[in-house]
C-alpha cells in the first residue's frame, strides 16, 4: 500500500518506519525542512531504541522516503495518516491547529478518493470537525473518508510496541475505509476493534487517562504503606495477581510524565467539563501525581535535616528509562524545588542530559554515575535506567559521603541496601 504520513516526529516516524518494514511504500512528510534534511541522511532526531537502523533499512530498499512537499505526499498516498502534535493549551485543551493546519493544506491536493486517518491523539468529535471542514473547503465533489486510529506506543518501545500491539483500534465510518486499513494491518494477529469515529476517540482519551489514574492510585497506596510499614511492593503483587486488576502500571515511585499522560489527562478533563460530566476523578489522579513529587522532595528534605548547602547526586533524569524525552519529567519539579532551598545538584543519566539542560538550570553533569555520585550527600533515582541496577554497589559507598540512597522509582532491594551499609529509603517500603 501507498501510505503518506503527515508529521514526522516520535509518532509518525516510527509509524512510518514500521508500516516500511512491512512492506508498504511509505512517504513521511514534514513542513520542518531542517528535519527531513536530517532524516534523508538517516539521523534521527530523537532517540528511540531500534528505530535509527528500522528507518537506515527501509531507506535503502527504496519503501521509506522522506519530503517537505504537502502536494508529493497526498499524490503519492492512498491513505494519510496525520501524526501532527496537539499540545495542551494553557487550559489544558488539547490545541488542534496543527490539524486544522494540515487539513486545509491536503485539501487542495485531493484529486480523487483517499482515507485520512487520525493518528495523533484528539478530542472525541475531531474526524467529524474534520469531515466538515475538509468537505466544505473542496472545490470539487471529491469523495473522502476520515478515520481514527489511535497510536498506543510508548516511548522507548515505540518500535516494539508497533509490532506486538495488544490490540489495534480502527473508528471507521465507511465500508470502503474499514476495507483499506484492515488491509494495512493484514499482517497482525491480534484483536482489532472496529468501532465508530468518535468511540475510537475515545478508547484513546480513555486508556491513557485509565492507566494514569493506575499509576496515582497505587502511589496514593504507598502513601498509606509509608505511614504504617507495610510494603508497596508487596500490596501491588498482592493486588495484581487478580486477573480483573492486573499486574502492570502498578509501580510506585515519584509519579508518570512524558509528552502523553499529564496531557492527555488535561484534555480528557476538559472534554468532562464542556460536556458537563464530572471530571473530579481525574483531577484527582493529576493531584495525587503532583503531590508524590511533594512527597519525595519532603522525603529527601526530612533524611537531610536541611537540604540548603548539601550536595546532592541524581541519578536519572528523563521520565522513564529508554528515552531522552524530558517533557514533564518529574525531574523538572523535583530538583528545581531541591534547588529553590539550596541544594548543588550534579547528575547523571544516559541519555537525557542534553534535553535536560533545556528544563533544568544550573546543574552539572557527570559522565558516569560514579562520578556523580562523589563526596554526595545523598544519592536520588529519579529513573528507573537499567544500567543503574547494575551498580558496583561496593564502588558506589566508597564515593559518598554519607552512604544515604533516596530511590524515587523502587529500584533496589531494600534488605539488600541495608546488607550493604546504605542508609535506604524508597517510596512505601520503609
Ligand atoms: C504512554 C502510554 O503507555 C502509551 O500507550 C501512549 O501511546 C503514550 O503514553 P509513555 O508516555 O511513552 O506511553 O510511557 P509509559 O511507559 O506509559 O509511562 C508513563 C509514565 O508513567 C512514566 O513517567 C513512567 O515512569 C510512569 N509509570 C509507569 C509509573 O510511575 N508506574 C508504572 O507502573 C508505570
Amino acid at each position: 500500500m501507498k501510505i503518506a504520513i503527515i508529521g514526522s516526529g516520535h509518532v509518525g516516524l516510527v509509524t512510518g518506519a514500521c508500516f516500511a518494514d512491512l512492506g508498504n511504500e511509505v512517504l513521511c512528510m514534514d513542513q520542518d525542512l531542517n528535519k527531513i534534511r536530517l532524516l534523508s541522511r538517516g539521523e534521527i532526531p530523537f532517540f528511540e531504541p531500534g528505530l535509527e537502523e528500522l528507518v537506515k533499512k527501509n531507506t535503502d530498499k527504496n519503501r521509506l522516503q522522506f519530503t517537505s512537499n504537502m502536494e508529493e505526499a497526498i499524490q503519492f498516498s492512498e491513505i494519510i495518516f496525520l501524526c501532527v502534535g496537539t499540545p495542551p493549551k494553557e487550559n489544558g485543551e488539547a490545541d488542534l491547529s496543527a490539524i486544522e493546519h494540515v487539513a486545509e493544506a491536503i485539501t487542495p491536493f485531493l484529486t480523487e478518493y483517499r482515507l485520512i486517518v487520525e493518528k495523533s491523539t484528539v478530542p472525541v468529535e475531531t474526524g467529524l470537525y474534520l469531515h466538515k471542514m475538509i468537505k466544505q473547503n473542496l472545490k470539487r465533489n471529491i469523495k473522502f473518508d476520515i478515520a481514527s486510529n489511535p497510536e498506543f506506543l510508548r516511548e522507548g518501545s515505540a518500535v516494539r510496541d508497533f509490532f506486538s500491539p495488544d490490540r489495534i483500534v480502527l473508528g471507521v465510518e465507511s465500508v470502503r475505509a474499514k476495507k483499506l486499513l484492515l488491509e494495512v494491518y493484514k499482517p497482525f494477529d491480534v484483536p482489532i476493534v472496529i468501532t465508530d469515529i468518535q468511540s475510537a476517540e475515545i478508547i484513546k482519551h480513555a486508556s491513557n487517562s485509565f492507566l494514569a489514574m493506575k499509576i496515582s492510585f497505587i502511589n496514593l497506596v504507598s502513601q498509606i504503606c509509608s505511614k504504617v510499614g507495610a510494603d508497596i511492593e508487596r500490596v501491588a503483587e498482592g493486588m495484581g495477581a487478580d486477573g480483573r486488576i492486573g499486574k502492570s502500571f502498578l509501580n510506585a515511585g515519584i509519579g508518570f510524565g512524558g509528552s502523553c499522560f499529564p496531557k492527555d489527562l488535561a484534555a480528557f478533563t476538559r472534554i468532562c467539563e464542556k460536556l458537563n460530566v464530572p471530571s473530579t476523578l481525574l483531577k484527582e489522579v493529576i493531584e495525587i501525581n503532583e503531590i508524590q513529587k511533594i512527597n519525595f522532595v519532603n522525603l529527601v528534605r526530612s533524611k537531610l535535616k536541611t537540604v540548603e548547602g548539601k550536595n546532592l547526586a541524581v541519578l536519572g533524569l528523563a521520565f522513564k528509562p529508554d528515552t531522552d524525552d524530558m517533557r514533564s519529567a518529574p525531574a523538572i519539579d523535583i530538583l528545581t524545588q531541591l534547588q529553590a532551598e539550596g541544594a548543588k545538584i550534579k547528575a547523571y543519566d544516559p541519555c537525557a542530559i542534553d534535553e535536560a539542560k533545556k528544563h533544568i538550570r544550573d546543574i552539572k553533569f557527570s559522565k558516569n554515575v560514579y562520578d556523580a555520585c562523589k563526596g554526595a550527600d545523598a544519592v536520588l533515582i529519579l529513573t528507573e535506567w537499567r544500567e543503574f541496577r547494575d551498580i558496583d554497589l561496593k564502588r558506589l559507598k566508597k564515593t559518598l559521603k554519607d552512604s544515604l540512597i533516596i530511590d524515587g522509582r523502587n529500584l533496589y532491594d531494600p534488605a539488600e541496601m541495608k546488607k550493604n551499609g546504605f542508609k535506604y529509603f524508597s517510596i512505601g517500603r520503609n
